[in-house]
């Protein structure tokens, strides 16, 4: 392995997101503006060959998971060779993907068979009528009817994605909890966070501590397991239930520390942190030509360019980055 991807921290990067397409079929406010956002012109976007180039330099230097995200990465029309090609480099052990899940249920048996091994579906509300609120689009019962193939699929646990805001869906969580009572499924309870064009403001954050209390009111024996040092989420059982929850507290616990994640975006910007500003294009000297030594130099040196940790919520908050829908988070 070469030290391309340890940063000047020690910190050892082996987690590639790869967003696939700045597209998606819904329109969530926590993501992008009711406007929608530019896209980059389609010839401006990685084609396949690129992306397995580019993976296939990642996965030889040590990554040994890759996540595909967007926009919505289940409707690049090519999303099935792109899985084929990935889940055949030797070294990758995990081929996942997040999605929305509206139009999970007619693609996941095919994106099994192209190697897709872990599934993560957002889901933030369990009312049909918010749902249309908080995406503006219609397609509640098509992620439920998604979620519960994927756990007949055999994925263990399919994780659940639920960005929790003040006024908005805080009222449910107890539902959401209720949900992993007897549905083998890991409900992660997501901490809102700033980007571009999503009007976050403190006032619709509900902090980890609070949620979780909010848990413990109703249910007893909420236990703390043991995470993984590179985990995003903190994990819990409930006595009695099959399926768990999670907190993913990027705003008030941050986990900068243990941080092993890189992002390689649709227009092939490489981005060494979800809230850094700072990208580097790898589509440029790929189409210029360069050799994969100058390939690993440039990205060696953004990863060494990584800082500690995110600048804290408030200066996120005050701090240009793209909006969500571009990065994939
Ligand atoms: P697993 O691999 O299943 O643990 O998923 P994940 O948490 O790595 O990825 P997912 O796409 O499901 O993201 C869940 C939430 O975690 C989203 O809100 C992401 O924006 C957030 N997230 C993912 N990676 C990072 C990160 O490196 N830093 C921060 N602050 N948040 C992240
Ligand atoms: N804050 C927290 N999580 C977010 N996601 C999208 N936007 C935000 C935000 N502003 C989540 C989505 C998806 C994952 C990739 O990131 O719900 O599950
Ligand atoms: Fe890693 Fe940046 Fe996320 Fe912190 S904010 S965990 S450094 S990607």
């Amino acid at each position: 392995l070469s030290d391309m991807l340890v940063d000047s921290f020690g910190r050892f990067h082996n987690y590639l997101r790869i967003s696939l397409t700045e597209r998606c079929n819904l329109r969530c406010q926590y993501c992008m503006p009711e406007e929608g956002v530019e896209l980059t012109p389609n010839s401006e976007l990685l084609s396949h060959d690129e992306i397995i180039r580019l993976a296939t330099l990642f996965v030889t230097s040590g990554v040994d998971k890759i996540r595909l995200t967007g926009g919505e990465p289940t409707i690049r029309k090519d999303i099935e060779e792109i899985c084929s090609s990935l889940s055949n480099l030797k070294g990758l052990k995990t081929l996942a993907m997040t999605t929305n899940g509206i139009v999970l249920l007619k693609k996941l048996p095919r994106l099994k068979d192209c190697g897709v091994n872990a599934i993560n579906i957002s889901l933030d509300t369990l009312v049909p009528a918010k749902f249309e609120f908080i995406t503006r689009r219609k397609g509640h019962q098509k992620v439920m009817e998604s979620i519960n193939a994927a756990v007949e699929l055999g994925y263990n646990p399919v994780k659940i994605n639920c960005v929790v805001m003040r006024g908005l869906n805080d009222d449910e969580i107890c539902d959401f909890v209720e949900m992993t009572r007897e549905k083998p499924v890991n409900v992660r309870f997501i901490e809102f966070m700033p980007f571009d064009g999503n009007a976050w403001n403190d006032k619709k954050l509900v902090p980890y501590a609070e949620m979780l209390d909010r848990v413990r009111q109703r249910f007893k024996n909420v236990e703390r397991c043991k995470d993984h040092p590179t985990d995003t989420a903190k994990n819990f059982k409930i006595e009695g239930h099959c399926g768990t929850i999670s907190f993913i507290t990027s705003m008030t616990e941050h986990f900068c520390a243990g941080c092993n994640r890189l992002r390689l975006l649709a227009d092939g910007n490489f981005k060494v942190c979800l809230f850094g500003p700072s990208e580097v294009s790898l589509r440029d000297p790929l189409r210029a030509g360069v050799d994969d030594l100058v390939l690993k130099e440039i990205i060696g040196a953004a990863v060494k360019k990584k800082k500690a940790a995110h600048a804290g919520m408030f200066d996120l908050a005050k701090t240009t980055n793209r909006p969500m829908i571009h990065i994939g988070g």
